[in-house]
């Protein structure tokens, strides 16, 4: 019987090459094959960021680039939470099939993804491996866990996400409206185009960052209201001076 193909997702932190644990590096060295995933045709950061944190660890380790299929953005496509799904699947179905192409060469080798963050926070690597596996090609899967944005949020701003005993909800900036109108108070919010939060009006507070664990890191917090033009600010300064910005923040009630 053909072998499967040896699948490693491993996540590798969000920037930082202090944040690639010990495992990661371990199973960086296991690996026959890297997929990196472009989504810039030839000129994505992120895949700059890895091909250093490859370098490091296991120079001269072989990478197959996959150039991510086109994704339909257009707000007059996506703007109820149906078609944003419909058009999520579309997306998925082709990177499967870009995946399963990828793949298929190296049966009974182990194979590395480059997961930012962690896996399990808003990453579809797994989620379309299943896919792959669903369309017929054996896969045998292992999770290596990465240092998610949500952590290093916490930790720079020295703060426990929930209070005592109390929930943590985590969704994107798409979502925020709705949580918050459905009298959620803890907020980590992820995945945002621009700072959602400032539709939300008086009574919350904010902790947020931008880029964290990169020579780009910015953080602030205080009363939303206040800080929200400063935070605008911030995203346009860094996004210039790094060529790419991603933030992260958590929301809080006050009482
Ligand atoms: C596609 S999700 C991936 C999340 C990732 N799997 C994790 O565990 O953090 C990308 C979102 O994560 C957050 N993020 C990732 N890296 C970040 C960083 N270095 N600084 C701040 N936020 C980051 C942002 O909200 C960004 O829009």
């Amino acid at each position: 019987m053909t072998p499967p193909v040896r699948v490693s997702v491993i996540g590798i932190g969000c920037g930082s090459p202090d944040h690639l644990t010990l495992q990661a590096v371990r199973a960086l060295g296991s690996l026959d094959v890297v997929v990196l995933t472009d989504k810039r045709r030839g000129d994505d950061p992120l895949v700059h960021v890895r091909e250093r944190m490859l370098a490091e660890h296991v120079a001269g380790v072989q990478t197959v680039v996959v150039h991510d299929p086109p994704r339909e953005r257009r707000a007059e496509h996506v703007g109820d939470q149906r078609s944003y799904e419909r058009a999520v699947e579309d997306w998925h179905d082709a990177r499967a099939s870009a995946y399963a192409d990828a793949l298929a060469p190296y049966r009974g080798r182990q194979v590395g993804f480059l997961v930012w963050g962690d896996p399990a926070f808003y990453d579809s690597t797994l989620r379309i491996l299943g896919r792959v596996a669903a369309a017929g090609l054996p896969l045998d899967i292992e999770v290596v866990p990465g240092v998610s944005a949500v952590q290093l949020l916490a930790a720079r701003h020295r703060l426990v996400l929930n209070d005592i005993g109390a929930p943590i909800t985590v969704t994107t900036g798409r979502r925020l409206a709705e949580e918050a109108d459905r009298g959620t108070d803890n907020i980590v919010v992820m995945l945002n185009r621009s700072l959602d939060a400032v539709e939300l009006g008086d009574d919350w507070h904010i902790w947020w960052g931008a880029n964290l664990g990169t020579a780009h890191e910015s953080l602030l917090s205080g009363d939303l209201r206040t800080t929200a033009p400063q935070i605008d600010g911030e995203r346009n300064r860094v996004r210039a001076a790094a060529g790419w910005v991603m933030d992260v923040y958590l929301l809080r009630r006050r009482a």
